[in-house]
């Protein structure tokens, strides 16, 4: 095992922490050797994609930490790699491996919910701002704000609970309300942060997503914001012809004979469930088909650029 890091410290931490025995200031060193066959990105965005690219011509597999490049083009780019190169790439798109997103496909491929027509997903943390001016905060280095570090993944559970990525139109709307006045910071993120850096992200979005099927899907999302301390901060609802579904945790909201019930699922991982990382390293070991084909993590990227245009232009912007 080794790890590529540039800021020494760091590099001295992780070692440590995760008991590994070679380090490389320079990720290029990592990449010549060869008995690495597979490598994980979760450098900041704006290297993902010449990471990414060069990691795969040096015939490495690689997992690729969200989002996936500043926009569709690079992350084209790092797709047709792959291809050429026959390599595993795989996006990180951790909740399609909850097990409580696979417990609700489980519900909805038995029917148990009829046709989703709607899904709402939201996700208003009250100050989670990553680092104010830091690489986050910069749309050159982040590509955006909370709706590509927070929506992406609202959306990509949306559409794998849809089983459809067939987008047609989106509209957004994006606020910068808090960060530019050094309000809303979390504590996400470990590297450097320069105060004098023009904060340049939304912090707060919404958006409407119509799919070429007719059904919908609508995101809330903040970095901060005075969302009521009552009420959940994130959260997926499903709304069926039969039944809802809630998440997180998986509620499954439904009629009886009487009236109607509220089926809570607390526990219980399905047989077949495994994370992210352990399903990369399955693919690449055996060849096995990815739960997250790079092509629909394009297509994530496509939906993001298209809310972006949207929110710019204040028009509805067609992807279909
Ligand atoms: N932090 C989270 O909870 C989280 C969650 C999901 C996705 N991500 C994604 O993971 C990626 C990393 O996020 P983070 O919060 O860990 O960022 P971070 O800024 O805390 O850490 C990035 C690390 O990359 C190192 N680095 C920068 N340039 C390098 C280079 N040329 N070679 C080697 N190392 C280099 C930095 O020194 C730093 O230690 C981002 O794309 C982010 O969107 C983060």
């Amino acid at each position: 095992m080794a790890i590529a890091e540039s800021h020494a410290q760091r590099a001295r931490e992780a070692s440590a922490r995760f008991q590994i025995s070679r380090s490389y200031a320079d990720y290029h060193e990592l990449l010549e050797q060869p008995d690495i066959d597979a490598v994980t990105i979760a450098t900041p965005t704006y290297l993902h994609a010449a990471m990414a690219i060069e990691a795969l011509k040096s015939r490495k597999h690689v997992y690729l930490e969200q989002p996936m490049a500043l926009n569709a083009k690079e992350a084209a780019r790092i797709v047709d790699t792959a291809k050429s190169m026959k390599r595993v790439l795989m996006v990180a798109q951790p909740w399609r491996f909850n097990r409580h997103t696979q417990l609700a496909r489980a519900l909805i491929d038995r029917g148990d919910t009829g046709e989703i027509y709607h899904a709402r997903g939201y996700w208003m943390k009250r100050a989670g701002i990553p680092r104010i001016g830091s690489w986050y905060t910069q749309k050159q280095f982040s590509g955006g704000g909370c709706l590509t570090d927070l929506g992406i993944h609202l959306l990509d559970i949306a559409l794998y609970l849809f089983k459809e990525s067939d987008v047609l139109t989106v509209s957004a709307q994006t606020h910068t309300r808090f960060g530019q006045r050094n309000m809303g910071e979390g504590d996400i993120g470990r590297s450097e942060v320069d105060q004098k850096k023009t904060f340049d992200v939304e912090d707060g979005a919404v958006a409407v997503i119509r799919m070429k099927s007719g059904r919908s899907i609508t995101l809330e999302t903040a970095w901060a914001c005075f969302h009521p301390p009552d009420t959940r901060e994130f959260g997926v609802e499903l709304f069926g012809a039969g039944a809802g579904l809630s998440l997180f945790p998986l509620r499954h909201l439904r009629h009886t004979l009487d009236g109607s019930e509220v089926v809570h699922y607390a526990n219980g991982k399905p047989a077949h469930a495994e994370d992210g990382l352990h399903h990369f390293v399955t693919c690449a070991l055996d060849s096995k088909k990815l739960q997250t084909p790079p092509e629909e993590s394009l297509k994530l990227r496509k939906v993001l650029d298209a809310l972006y245009a949207a929110a710019a232009s204040g028009k509805d912007v067609r992807l279909g």
